[in-house]
């Protein structure tokens, strides 16, 4: 597998508007602590929407909820910075957009179906090939949204840590297969850019029902499990900022956050 460089992550921009725009900050490493806070850092020195970061390992990868993110080669790991104003980020859903462009990406590239797990997931064979951290402030220029997105395109088995071999796997398991990463990044650029625009539009709604045709939970009896409770119902779909919809007990439940598995696995 040919690995990602400066120029290489460049190119992967140029059918962009947006992302890698005129003005926007376009950085690759081959090497970083993590993408989403040398991101952070760059904001704070004034980088515009549409700036990325990407890396080809991360020593200190962070995942949700506090977790750590392996990062190690043979995956893509890259950060998209944006700045949705008020009404926008009323209306977006950013991790289920950064989750269904991955797995658009997947069957461009790799002609391999992803599954979404909510919230955040993308799964291929009910293991997890990629994910997404979301991390919204606020400064002096309005929100920051630092989206996060780690794609295990072709890292060896034994690359992972012990305790995730049974649950993460890559798109492909033998590196000489991988499609070239630029390649892969270029088409997740572009799915990503284009839901994200056709929000900012103030469309949207075919991105909720590419991401539920995409969701075979929904319809099925779900458990969710939030720090104070865990929630038995039936996954009815998404609302509009990817919240899940729960019908519990005849009411209507959303969720925005919480670990969630099916009640009777197939
Ligand atoms: C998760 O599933 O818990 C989210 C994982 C997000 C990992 C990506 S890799 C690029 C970016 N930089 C980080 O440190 N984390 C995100």
């Amino acid at each position: 597998m040919t690995g990602l460089d400066a120029a290489s992550v460049r190119q992967a921009a140029t059918d962009c508007a947006f992302i890698g725009g005129r003005e926007a900050v376009v950085e690759f490493h081959p090497c970083l602590s993590s993408t989403n806070d040398r991101l952070a850092e760059l904001a704070a020195q004034g980088a515009v929407e549409g700036s990325v970061v990407v890396a080809a390992q991360q020593d200190q990868g962070r995942g949700r909820l506090g977790r750590a993110w392996a990062s190690p080669a043979g995956g893509i790991y890259l950060s998209l910075l944006l700045r949705p104003d008020a009404a926008m980020l009323r209306r977006l859903p950013a991790t289920l957009l950064g989750a269904l462009a991955v797995a658009e990406a997947i069957s461009l590239c790799c002609d391999r179906e992803a599954v979404l797990k909510w919230p955040n997931d993308v799964q291929l064979e009910g293991r997890k090939v990629a994910g997404i951290l979301g991390e919204l402030t606020r400064d002096e220029a309005g929100h920051l949204l630092i989206l996060g997105i780690g794609v295990n395109l072709a890292i060896p088995e034994d690359s992972f840590p012990e305790e995730l071999r049974a649950t993460a796997c890559s798109i492909v398991s033998d590196p000489s297969q991988a499609p070239p990463p630029a390649e892969f990044l270029r088409a997740l650029f572009a799915r990503f850019e284009e839901h994200y625009l056709a929000v900012r539009r103030g469309g949207g709604v075919s991105i909720l029902s590419a991401a539920s045709a995409r969701m075979p939970m929904l319809g099925k009896e779900v458990r969710i499990r939030l720090p104070e409770r865990t929630v038995v119902g039936v996954a009815n779909g998404l609302n509009q900022t990817g919240g899940l919809v729960l019908e519990v007990d005849g009411r209507r439940e959303v969720f925005v956050a919480g670990e969630v598995e099916e009640v009777r696995p197939q």
